[in-house]
């Protein structure tokens, strides 16, 4: 990323409610973190999401395409995404896998946050599965995207005990506060320099990121 004095310009792609969405807003807005939100995308028009960045002033856009289009939709989303100026782009609970040239194409400057301790439970339902497996401990990561699905390299994870017998909506209510917390962050962090991509691999603080950083929550 190049210099700059201006407070870092970020876009933010939803499919649904956008509480992360609205965290990492409200971050900006009360100058916890240096960023300015310039777009909010949806691939859906009917995503909570837009409603709630629309009555923040936040500008959206939504962007769908025809079943199966893939390249039609990743190409409309690079024209807005470039069109709005972003230099970091911050998938928060986008439903729609990209492809590894979209990926490729903004290498380093594309988040994603993951509603487990990755590299555990990748994909869909991972409360649900967390339970069903008796685990212990669960989370939140953010991470780098690459081509390979909740695969990049992890910056800032977040856990927590699993209570025994806690519904997958309890759980779940648990982890998202997580997420609120450790999403705004790393956009920080980037933010203020930081963190940065560098030789394929993300630094902090100027030295390689070997192993995620670990927020434990004693009790939440
Ligand atoms: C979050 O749990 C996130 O980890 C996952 O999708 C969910 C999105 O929630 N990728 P929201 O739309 O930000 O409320």
């Amino acid at each position: 990323m190049s210099e700059r004095r201006e407070p870092l310009p970020l876009a933010i792609v939803i499919s649904g409610r956008g509480s992360n969405m609205l965290a990492i807003a409200h971050a900006c807005r009360a100058g916890q973190v240096d960023a300015r939100v310039v777009r909010v995308i949806a691939d859906r028009d009917t995503a909570a999401g837009l409603v709630a960045a629309g009555q923040l002033g936040l500008p959206t856009a939504v962007l769908t395409a025809a079943p199966g289009d893939r390249s039609g939709f990743e190409s409309a989303l690079a024209q807005d995404l470039d069109a709005s100026g972003a230099e970091l782009i911050v998938l928060a609970g986008f439903m729609k896998i990209l492809s590894a040239s979209f990926v490729a194409r903004y290498t380093g400057r594309l988040l994603n946050i993951h509603p487990s301790l990755l590299p555990h439970y990748k994909g869909l339902h991972t409360h649900r599965r967390a339970l069903e497996e008796g685990a212990t401990d669960h989370g939140a990561s953010v991470h780098f995207v690459t081509a390979e699905l909740d695969g990049g390299p992890v910056i800032l994870q977040s856990s927590l005990r699993v209570v025994p017998g806690e519904t997958e909506q309890a759980l779940s209510a648990r982890v998202q506060r997580l997420e609120h917390r450790i999403y705004p962050q790393v956009v920080g962090w980037i933010a203020s320099g930081r963190l940065v991509w560098r030789d394929g691999a993300p630094w902090l603080d100027g030295a390689p990121l070997t192993r995620p950083v670990l927020q434990q929550e004693s009790a939440e």
